[in-house]
């Protein structure tokens, strides 16, 4: 089975890390898919347009864009820090404005959080970020107390949060089946 390059960022960097926890979730559920770039937002370095040249280009920043540019579609887990967005995915979709990544491909938000609002602020600063790279949002997913409903090995536990999962990727994988048919200029 050919596999569907799909660009993932984990906005978190913590071992046991819940939007870890959920991309590995999505991964176990969609086999068809192929994640690409999550090993290389750690060493992406913070944003310097001034690196941004042919001769200064960060070797990580240039294979980071070129998987982006490959992938047929974004997936993103991220958490709220202090009320707006995590830093770490900011960077990693900064670094992709000097590309066309993710231009026309539908990107699938998540977060988690053991508060009630599932992180929904930290994702929707992410929005405008999505919509000036030129991304198709798909229907997100927000996850709040969710320590009752993921493990940090990826293990769903609610049968609510499997149905949503299920729910979203199918509206993703639509997503990218539509918009593998538009010619864009
Ligand atoms: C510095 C810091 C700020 C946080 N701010 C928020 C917040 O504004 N809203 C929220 O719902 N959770 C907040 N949290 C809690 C995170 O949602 C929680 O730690 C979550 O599990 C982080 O994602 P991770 O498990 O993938 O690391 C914050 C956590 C940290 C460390």
């Amino acid at each position: 089975m050919e596999r569907t390059p799909v660009l993932a960022i984990c906005g978190s960097l913590r071992e046991r890390s819940l939007h870890r926890a959920l991309l590995t979730a999505v991964e176990r559920r969609s086999p068809e898919l192929l994640f690409v770039g999550a090993e290389l937002i750690r060493d992406l370095p913070l944003l310097d347009p001034d690196l941004d040249t042919p001769d200064r280009l960060p070797s990580v920043v240039r294979e980071f864009r070129l998987l982006a540019e490959s992938a047929r579609g974004g997936i993103i887990a991220s958490p709220e820090y202090v009320h707006g967005p995590s830093g770490v995915t900011k960077n990693a979709l900064d670094w992709l404005a000097g590309s066309t990544g993710l231009h026309g491909k539908p990107v699938l938000l998540m977060s988690a959080s053991p508060g009630q609002t599932g992180g929904i602020r930290g994702l929707a600063a992410l929005v405008p970020t999505l919509l000036a790279l030129d991304s198709v949002l798909v229907d997100p997913i927000t996850v709040s107390r969710a320590a009752a409903r993921i493990l940090p090995d990826g293990e769903v536990v609610e049968a609510g949060l499997e149905l949503r999962l299920d729910i979203a990727l199918e509206e993703f994988s639509h997503a990218m089946a539509v918009a593998g048919q538009v010619v864009r200029p």
